[in-house]
């Protein structure tokens, strides 16, 4: 059974990923969930883990984890897919900083790693953010781009998440080792 690993990080889109993780362990695959503290604000852990049949990982200093949850969790993926993914965790991975759990996960990978960027267009648009997307595509990591359309902050333009069923799809497609179309 292959392992998905899925990085939540804190935007609004955090609760279309909750249908990939739901395909994922329909489809056979064995998913562990990540989220950051923010995502936490959007959707609970639990949500997750009754998709996923897992327990969810939150924090790097649970007694539950004092068993170096995010080097076992990190070596054991197929691929870990980061949806979605905040400016803030691309600046963090770019920048090589591991201040929370997620962070410090992406940091130990060695399998694919799928960035599925979401945000506001102006943000999307930052000069630092869109240096920090092509660091990371050019350091090997498989960075999505957004569809454009009505954001939940009332703009219309880039930055929205592609629709969920793309993302799973592209997952797959990486796990199969097909044809990455999404590539930006
Ligand atoms: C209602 C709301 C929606 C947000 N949506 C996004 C978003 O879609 N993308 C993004 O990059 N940040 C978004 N943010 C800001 C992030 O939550 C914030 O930058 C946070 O520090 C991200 O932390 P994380 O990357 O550790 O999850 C949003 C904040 C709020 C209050």
């Amino acid at each position: 059974m292959k392992n998905v690993l899925i990085g939540v990080s804190g935007g609004i889109a955090c609760y279309k990923t909750i249908e990939i993780v739901n395909q994922l362990k329909k489809d056979g695959y064995n998913v562990n969930v990540i989220m950051t503290k923010a995502a936490q604000e959007f959707v609970r852990p639990l949500t997750f883990q009754a998709m996923s049949g897992n327990v969810v990982v939150t924090d790097m200093f649970e007694p539950a984890n004092w068993d170096m949850k995010h080097i076992e969790l990190a070596k054991n993926a197929d691929i870990f897919a980061v949806v979605p993914a905040t400016a803030n965790i691309i600046g963090k991975i770019a920048s090589g900083i591991a201040d929370d759990m997620l962070s410090t996960t992406l940091m130990v990978a060695k399998c694919p790693i799928l960035i599925a960027p979401a945000m506001n267009t102006a943000m999307y648009e930052n000069a630092f953010v869109q240096a920090n997307l092509q660091k990371l595509t050019s350091n090997g990591y498989i960075v999505l781009k957004t569809q454009d359309g009505l954001l939940a902050c009332g703009d219309e333009g880039k930055g929205k998440l592609l629709p969920f069923e793309d993302i799973l799809k592209e997952i797959k497609d990486i796990l199969n080792n097909e044809k990455r179309h999404l590539k930006s």
